[in-house]
This record gives structure tokens, sequence and C-alpha cells, in this order.
């Protein structure tokens, strides 16, 4: 590689860290975003050239075949639908990485037509690299897929669980892995290799099907940190630097990204993957219940928040679903001219992916230095008089603390049951992702507000102007 190249590769890796460090802050995050993206372009622009693999007018369809794409999605692509496109991105990163290194042993057999194998002496090295990357690239896109339409609800999203799934899944991997080693010492059997593609395929079924619709987002993160290993393995067979930089990078973060998902939780890796957690709504089960709860309309909400000093806003899953990020934004705004100390307060898996909320309410304006961290706000609720929660159910429903037969039992929630009013609006007594009833909703000090929560917000901005 000439000098100048390797410096560009150097520079795509530097950017890529930066852009890492700077998402790790709603403030600094689209910046990062650019910068990462900025490494990429160059990376494979260097790459190309570098390579004579295509030359420029090929490179630059490429660009624009491929900007147009991301682009459209982008756009289109609702919030509350976010969840299962990063799902999808990260199959393609799995499956391109499987795709190189198939595409790589190709080269190496010296005849495509693999009817003779002139590869000669291949290193070990590059075999195991070529059966790894194969393997885990596979398993990743086939994953990822299952996932987002689990996500998306095109699949059941409850647990599909069968007698002997993890023994038959570890039977499974150890049969590739034999597969592997046998391709190893003779690499001429091509055909080993599709059998393994094939049989990771099925693996990457198998291992998602048994994981509950709740507990995608942590799966995709997961299978995010596969894609990456992936592509670090495909790195080591091109020996090619940047890739294995930018591959591990995507590695530990995705895993860092799980553990954090799994600690806020509070349920262990092997509890997400293994356990079968996620329950399917039963409406008849809620129509059993006795309790009763009060239902206010917005003009007593108004009145009494018109009369608040204090509000923290625990937003939810379902703000997003309502699109109620600009006119909730409004509707502070009012409350603080009013003389209101108003804040939020962000549950680390509150909605569907890290960061949702902090991404919606980035959407319409709303100052970061009013987003609290958990951590940050818990103990103020009891000092508060109106906690305003906003389609969020299960990240402030108190079983969480005491019902250890729940599936929540051991998150640490939001204290919005602390505070001297509760404003809960959503449509109905449903209860949230978690399927478990929200007590809550029965307190005496809370007030029910039935309804979209843009719809009633709209009303509630209307009320307090007037
Ligand atoms: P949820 O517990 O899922 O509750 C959302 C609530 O929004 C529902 O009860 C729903 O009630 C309401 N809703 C839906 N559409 C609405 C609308 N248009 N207007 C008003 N309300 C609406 O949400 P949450 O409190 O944000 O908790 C997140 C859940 O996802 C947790 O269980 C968490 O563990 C899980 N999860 C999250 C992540 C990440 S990283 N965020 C990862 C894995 C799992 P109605 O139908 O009655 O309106």
């Amino acid at each position: 590689m000439n000098p100048l190249s390797a410096f560009a590769y150097l520079l795509s890796s530097v950017l890529f860290i930066l852009g890492l460090k700077m998402l790790s802050s709603a403030r600094t995050a689209r910046k990062g975003n650019g910068f990462a993206a900025l490494g990429m372009l160059i990376a494979i622009v260097v790459t190309l050239t570098d390579q004579k693999i295509i030359d420029f007018s090929y490179i630059l369809a490429g660009l624009i075949v491929g900007t147009a794409i991301g682009l459209v999605l982008a756009i289109k692509v609702q919030m509350t639908a976010m969840p299962q496109m990063v799902g999808v991105l990260n199959g393609f990163g799995g499956g391109a990485s499987a795709l190189v290194a198939f595409a790589e042993y190709l080269r190496l057999s010296g005849d495509v037509s693999l009817t003779v194998w002139k590869g000669g002496e291949v290193g070990l090295d590059v075999l195991i690299t070529i059966v790894l990357s194969i393997l885990i690239g596979t398993v990743t896109i086939v994953g990822s897929m299952i996932a987002a339409a689990k996500l998306h609800g095109v699949m059941r999203s409850a647990p599909i669980l069968y007698p002997m799934q993890k023994q038959s899944n570890a039977a499974l991997l150890a049969v590739i892995l034999g597969l592997g080693v046998f391709f190893v010492l003779d690499p001429s059997l091509w055909y080993v290799l599709l059998i393994i593609v094939l049989l990771a395929a099925v693996l990457g079924v198998t291992s998602v099907i048994p994981i509950g619709g709740a507990d995608m987002p942590v799966v995709i993160s997961l299978m995010n940190s596969y894609s990456g290993l992936a592509g670090a393995t495909t790195g080591f067979i091109l020996s090619n630097d940047v890739l294995i930089i930018s591959g591990t990078l995507v590695g530990t973060s995705g895993i860092i990204l799980t553990n954090i998902m799994c600690k806020a939780m509070n349920r262990s890796i092997w509890n997400v993957l293994f356990a079968g957690v996620g329950v399917e709504y039963d409406p008849s089960v809620q129509a059993t219940e006795q309790r009763t709860v009060v239902n206010y309309t917005p003009e007593d909400a108004a009145y009494m928040l018109g009369n608040a000093q204090s509000v923290i806003i625990v937003p939810g899953y379902g703000l997003a679903v309502a699109q109620a990020q600009h006119v909730l934004q409004e509707l502070a705004q009012l409350l603080t001219q009013k003389g209101a100390m108003v804040r939020y307060a962000i549950h680390p898996v509150a909605g569907r992916m890290p960061g949702h909320m902090n991404v919606l309410l980035a959407e319409a304006n709303v100052p970061y230095d009013l987003l609290l961290e958990m951590d940050q706000i818990n103990d103020d609720f009891q000092n508060t008089d109106v906690a305003l929660v906003i389609g969020a159910n299960d990240v402030v429903n108190p079983a969480a603390r005491y019902k250890k037969d729940s599936p929540l039992y051991g998150m640490p929630i939001l204290n919005a049951d602390q505070a001297r009013t509760v404003m809960v609006l959503k449509r109905s007594l449903n209860p949230g992702f978690a399927g478990e009833d929200n007590e809550l909703f029965y307190d005496k000090k809370t007030m029910m507000v039935f309804g979209d929560a843009k719809a009633t917000l709209t009303k509630l901005v209307q009320l307090v102007k007037q």
C-alpha cells in the first residue's frame, strides 16, 4: 500500500474513534455521525482506488445509488420503526462481510469454476478467518432479519419455544465448527463452505426466535456487535487495517451498548438470550381485574398543570407513536413561562432503542440540559407537584420493585409514584411492552387522562393558554 493510502486509512480510523466519542453526548452526536460517515467515505474511496478494483465512474455511480437509497430510507422511516431499520442495516454489514470472505475464497482457489483447486498453500490463518467470517456474517444477517421482522410485527413477537432448544442450538454450532475444521484441512472442498452457510442461516433463525419481541433491541445491539466482529475477521483475511479497526470498534461498542441495556433492565445477557421472556398481552385477563381508575378530563389536567410549581415529564414509547414531541415542547414552554420548573426524566430503556427519547425530544428542540437521566432526577420526584407520564408504562411500573414473578422485577424505575400528583396520558389501561399491569394507574393520586397523546397535549396547550 502506498504511504498516502496508509495515511488515509489512519485518518479514517481517527475519524471513527472521534465520531464514536461524540456519539456519547446528545449535544455532539450529530457532528460525531458526520465525522464517522466522512471516515467511511474516505476508507471506501481509498480502498477502491488503491487496490485498482474499479475506476472512478463505478465509484461515482456506487456513491450516487448508495446515497439515494440511504437518503430515501432515512427520510421515509418512522421514528418508531428506527430499531428495525438499524437491525436491517447491521444485518447487511454481516452479510457483506460473509460475501467478501466467500469472494476472497474464490480468488484464492485460483479457479472460479471451483472444479480444480489451484490455491496451493494458503495460510491457516486465512482459512480459519474465512470460515469465521462466513459463520458470523451469516448468523448476523439472518438473525437481524428475524429480529427486525419481530419488531415490525411481521412475525409473532412472543418467544417461540420448543424442547431441547438450547441443546440443539449448541449441537448445531458444534457441527458448524466441526465442518469448519474439515474445510481448513482441505480447502478444495468448497461445498463444505456452502453447507456452513446453510447451517449458519438455520442457527441465525433458531437462536433469535426464542427471544421475546420486547428484548429485540438488545438482540439488535448484539447483532451489531457480531457484524463488527465479522467485519474485523474479514479485515484479517484481506490484511486490511481500517476494516480490522472499524470492525473492532463496532464489535466492542455493540457489546458495551448491549451490556448497558441489560443493566438498565437489571437482567443478564444470558437471561435475555435464553430465558424466553416476553408474554403476549391477553385482554381477557385484564377484563377480570376488579380495580377502578379515575378518569380525568383535559380541563382537570390543565387546571392542575397551570397551578403546578414543578413538573417532571416522563416520556415513553407512546410519545413516539403519537409523534407528540413538538406539541409537548410547546406545553413545556408555556408552563415555564407561567413560572413552573419543567424538566424531563429519561429512563435508559424508555422507548424501543437506546437514546430513543433523547432523539425524539431533540427533534422538537427541547434543550439538552432539561433532559435528566434517572440517577440525576429520581430523588426529585418526591418534591415535585406533577409527574406528567406521557405514553410511558413499564418505566414507571412499581411492580418492578417488589413483584418477584413480574418480567419487570428488578428493573430500576423512575419514581413517578412519589410525586404529589401523577398524571398519565395514554389511550387505555393496556399494559406496556412487558405485558405487566401497572398499579400506578389505580393510585388515588393518579389522574388518568385517556386519549392519543398528541390530541390530549394539543388540547392541554389550548386550555393552559386560556
Ligand atoms: P411501554 O411500557 O411499552 O408503554 C408504552 C405505552 O404507550 C403503552 O402502555 C401504550 O398504552 C402507550 N401508547 C401507545 N401509543 C400511544 C398514543 N398514541 N398515545 C398515548 N399513549 C400511547 O413504554 P416505556 O415505558 O417507554 O417502556 C419501554 C419498554 O420497552 C420497557 O419494557 C423496556 O424494557 C422495553 N425495551 C426497551 C429497550 C430500549 S433500548 N429502549 C430495549 C429493550 C426493551 P395505550 O395502548 O393504552 O395507549
